[in-house]
């Protein structure tokens, strides 16, 4: 079993989007039972609100349904899971301050299987920053899944 978690800053974008997208991909691929999709923000200012409309129906339109209240990141997320996925810098930023060092190889980006960079803050913009987030989350997490079948994700640091 591998378990991954997607992180933004609020839970109500991105990582909601992308734990939705993760989910419905590993069902087409009949991965549902060797991956467990959870996501979770690095601030606490949305906990317990459920995502926003826009990943509501970018997700929608795409025919996945997500069931997801925000929460924050816990100390014991480094321990639980496989991959911590950050969406920006700012978030791994965060991530890796708090990540103790034994833990440090689980966080990284989450478009890193295509070559890493930022799934930019849709918050403040258009409903077209939603649709370039599905794109770049649809690609990564096949990315992803492709490890994941080959048994090639946790890599523990070099002793
Ligand atoms: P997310 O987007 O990190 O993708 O969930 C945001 C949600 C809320 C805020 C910023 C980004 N906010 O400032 O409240």
């Amino acid at each position: 079993m591998t378990r991954v978690l997607f992180v933004c800053l609020g839970n109500i974008c991105r990582s909601p989007m992308a734990h939705g997208i993760m989910g419905h991909l590993a069902e087409r691929r009949g991965l549902s039972a060797r991956v467990e999709v959870d996501s979770a923000g690095t601030a606490a200012n949305h906990t317990g609100a459920p995502p926003d409309p826009r990943t509501v129906a970018t997700l929608t339109r795409h025919g996945i349904a997500l069931v997801h209240r925000a929460r924050q990141v816990t100390d014991e997320d480094f321990d639980t899971f496989d991959l911590i996925l950050g969406m920006d810098a700012s978030n791994l930023r965060d991530l890796r301050r708090r990540c103790p060092a034994a833990r440090a190889h689980v966080v990284r980006p989450a478009l890193e299987p295509v070559g890493g960079g930022d799934v930019a803050d849709p918050y403040y913009g258009g409903p077209q920053g939603f649709d370039v987030n599905y794109d770049q989350l649809s690609a990564a997490c096949e990315g992803w899944l492709d490890r994941i079948a080959a048994g090639s994700v946790v890599r523990p640091p070099v002793e």
